[in-house]
């Protein structure tokens, strides 16, 4: 969309693949979707120096609503789980210097059941923007086949508002055939594939899916508009350290938006040290915005691409996909990656930030990596 928002791929936090619809507060007041929850997540996003890297919203995902709507028809937080309101909380948000999300479903309900969008989407823009809010995902359970039209006509009453909303989209992912077109004009950030559960299996499948690229939806990102693989699983249960890094590296090559999903008052050291490093972050925050794609799959190796800035210089990535769970010895010249500057180029590793030094496109690159591992470099022209 061309609503200013979304210039480089948003960066924030969403309570879904970690804390999904936990709604027992008397019993796990800790992990349940409530304000109390959200807060603590904020304060930390700042003392964590999450913000300050570049992470910027703070959103919340299904369940935060009663299972009613009032007697005007407007959507109300739960009291009990949001005893303060969501305008309160909009505040306590933006007084930390970060930006509010929330979630609705352009169907008749929400994944989870709560009241959807449908019949509702001019009274549900006004209280979003009532409420301060500063992102909405819009969902497609229950959307029917006229959501393309429901999805257009959110967007619609969101500008409206006046409001800068950032519009994140979920209908490509609901459909068959998925309408890019539409989502590039209308939505900052769309999904287009399955969730993300805390494990590899989601973080491969989803590699392997943009990898393949089909008809090149790669080409539908850019500024103010990009794919959505969805939330960031570093920190969790179900990554090791390699596959973490692998998640990360990748994320940036796609141009994916970066919402982190992870409890930030237990999250070990070295998964906060990765989300926090800064010469990944440049990759997926690089102004060109360009989404990053395959260039070539051996067996379980992969090659990825993604011009950066300075002008003609690329991120590349390798990555061993892991299916046969052996370390895999990769040799292969600059050139196969399609860079072809005849005086060469300087290349940095990513992660430690450690000098290569000086490559011509015939010189090899000589890896051996581990299973779901990934070697991230950057090649600026020397
Ligand atoms: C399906 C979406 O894809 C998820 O990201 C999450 O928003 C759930 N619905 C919530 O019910």
């Amino acid at each position: 969309a061309d609503n200013g928002l979304a210039i480089t791929p948003p960066m924030g936090w969403m309570s879904w693949e970690r804390f999904r619809c936990n709604t027992n507060c008397t019993l796990d007041p800790d992990h349940c979707i409530s304000e109390k929850l959200i807060m603590e997540m904020a304060d930390l996003m700042v003392m964590g120096g999450y913000r300050d890297a570049g992470y910027e919203y703070v959103a919340i995902d299904d369940c935060w609503m009663t299972h009613e709507r009032d007697k005007y028809g407007r959507l109300q937080a739960d009291p009990i789980r949001f005893p303060s309101g969501m305008k309160n909380l909009s505040d306590y948000i933006h007084s930390r210097g970060l930006k509010f999300g929330i979630y609705e479903d352009m169907g008749l309900m929400t994944c989870k059941g709560y009241p959807g969008s449908k019949f509702y989407l001019q009274m549900d823009a006004d209280t979003f923007a009532s409420w301060g809010v500063d992102m909405l995902k819009l969902d497609c359970c229950w959307a029917g086949n006229d959501m393309e039209t429901g999805y257009e006509v959110m967007g619609f009453f969101l500008n409206r508002t006046g409001r800068p909303i950032m519009y994140s989209c979920s209908f490509p992912a609901c459909q068959g055939k998925k309408n890019y077109i539409l989502a590039e004009t209308l939505c900052n950030t769309w999904r287009n594939y399955g969730d993300m559960n805390d494990d590899w299996d989601s973080i491969g499948k989803i590699i392997d899916y943009y990898g393949n690229d089909t008809e090149h939806f790669s080409k539908a990102a850019g500024p103010g508009h990009w794919n959505d693989p969805d939330e960031l699983i570093i920190g969790d249960y179900g990554l090791s350290a390699a596959q973490e890094k692998t998640q990360f590296g990748m994320w940036a090559m796609m141009a994916s938006p970066l919402f982190m999903s992870v409890d930030l008052r237990v999250i070990p050291k070295t998964s906060a040290k990765l989300l926090l490093n800064k010469r990944v972050i440049a990759i997926n925050q690089d102004a060109l915005g360009i989404q990053g794609t395959r260039i070539f799959k051996v067996g379980d190796l992969a090659g990825w691409t993604k011009p950066i800035l300075p002008k003609g210089s690329y991120a590349i990535a390798v990555v061993n996909m892991g299916h046969y769970g052996e370390p895999l010895y990769f040799r292969r010249p600059l050139k196969d990656f399609g860079l072809s500057n005849p005086t060469g180029y300087n290349l940095t590793e990513t992660f430690d930030g450690g000098q290569m030094g000086y490559f011509n496109i015939s010189d090899q690159l000589t890896l051996n990596l581990e299973p779901t591992g990934i070697f991230l470099v950057t090649a600026i022209p020397y």
